[in-house]
């Protein structure tokens, strides 16, 4: 009996153990020696500007259009790693979006901190500085050992007026300078700004986490990037007949000035927020992701300089739910040349508008 047994038990535990390595992640990063090392994109000595620049000119169209997805592919010929955009990290690294995976490395779990709607109800800017700051350092830690991105589509700054909306909790609640001062910090704190603030040093900086967190081969560089969401008036999930896929959000230019734009604006000019997200209803009678003049406005009079990501499948939604346009390709063509950057979801949309 025990002839049988032994072998059978070997091979159940080189079963677990080959299912084990073939489940965990090996991290992926350009720029590796020796092949990959020596483009101008690698060079940390040149500008992000000329970095990327770099880059840009070295990609054919084909590849461009790969890279227009949350999942953007690999550039195996000048080594560069598949990418997928979609993080998240409202009150905590999270398993809604799938450049997270917990257990798939050395990373089981991650700091669950309260819904933001409880956090926003302390009214202390430094706790929600240390909340992003806390959640920041462990969602690079999963990073570096590629089990998340460095893009995270949080925080959620849309004004919660209406219980019906459902998705109050994510939000710090109904006040436009209280969900600006929020967004101000969670920003600041999860994308490392400030914290050469101080000197640095470990006893010298203000809240005393050290000088890991600063990202010292570039001046200006980001820890990871936050993202303000979702731009503008998404105030609605799903109630009696209208669904966020084609709700109409009818808003006075002095309500959105006065209401549902702030928490925008203080998240781009003072927390520097380096990703802005475009809602799924339209902001009278127009979708959000092809309000060129909102998105426009938002570079030209806030500053912003980062990437602009349309919510899941709001491009699609465009045709599909608010038949805004005649066909698919223009509903991409539209946000496209509204502003946005990235379409998560819709990559055969892109390819057939390239076909
Ligand atoms: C990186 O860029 C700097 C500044 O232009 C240049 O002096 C240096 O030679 C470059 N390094 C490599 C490895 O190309
Ligand atoms: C991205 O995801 C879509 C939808 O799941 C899939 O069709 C596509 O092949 C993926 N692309 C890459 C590059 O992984
Ligand atoms: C605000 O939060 C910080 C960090 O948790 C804490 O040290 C401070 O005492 C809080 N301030 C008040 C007034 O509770
Ligand atoms: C939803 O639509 C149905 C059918 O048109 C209508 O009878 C109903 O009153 C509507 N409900 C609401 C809440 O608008
Ligand atoms: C969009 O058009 C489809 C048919 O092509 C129709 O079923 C649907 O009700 C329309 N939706 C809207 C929001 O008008």
């Amino acid at each position: 009996m025990s002839l049988h047994w032994r072998p059978c038990f070997f091979f159940l535990v080189f079963l677990k153990l080959s299912i084990s390595i073939s489940k965990s992640v090996i991290p992926q990063f350009p720029c590796q020696s020796p092949h990959h090392n020596s483009y101008p994109f690698c060079n940390k000595s040149l500008s992000v500007p000329a970095r990327a620049h770099s880059l840009i000119s070295l990609l054919t169209l084909q590849e461009k259009i790969l890279q227009l997805s949350d999942n953007a592919s690999g550039i195996p010929r000048l080594g560069i790693p598949p990418y997928e955009w979609w993080s998240e990290s409202l009150h905590g690294i999270a398993t809604n979006g799938p450049g997270v995976s917990f257990g798939s490395g050395p990373v089981f779990s991650a700091t669950g901190f309260p819904q933001v709607i409880v956090s926003a109800a302390a009214f202390n800017r430094t706790l929600w500085f240390l909340i992003g700051s806390a959640v920041a350092i462990e969602a690079r830690a999963m990073y570096n050992v590629g089990q998340a991105g460095l893009t995270f589509w949080a925080p959620n700054i849309n004004i919660f007026r209406d219980p019906r909306w459902g998705r109050g909790q994510e939000t710090p609640g109904e006040d436009p300078m209280v969900a600006s001062a929020y967004a101000i910090e969670y920003v600041k704190g999860f994308q490392g700004g400030n914290w050469k603030v101080g000197g640095g040093g470990r006893g010298n900086d203000r809240y005393g986490f050290g000088e890991k967190r600063v990202l010292r081969e570039v001046d200006d560089g980001l820890m990871l990037s936050a993202c303000c969401k979702h731009f503008t008036a998404y105030d609605l999930e799903k109630w009696g007949n209208f669904s966020r896929y084609s709700f109409n959000a009818v808003v006075t230019e002095q309500d959105l000035e006065d209401t549902y734009q702030p928490p925008f604006r203080s998240c781009i000019q003072q927390g520097k927020a380096s990703c802005l997200m475009c809602s799924y209803n339209q902001v009278n009678g127009v979708p959000a992701c092809a309000r060129e003049d909102i998105l426009t406005k938002a570079r030209t009079e806030w500053g912003f300089e980062g990437y602009i990501v349309s919510d899941c499948d709001a491009v699609a939604t465009i045709f599909e739910y608010q038949n805004y346009t005649k066909s698919p390709e223009d509903a991409v063509a539209i946000a496209f040349k509204a502003g946005m950057y990235i379409v998560p979801y819709s990559i055969e949309l892109v390819y057939n508008l390239y076909q």
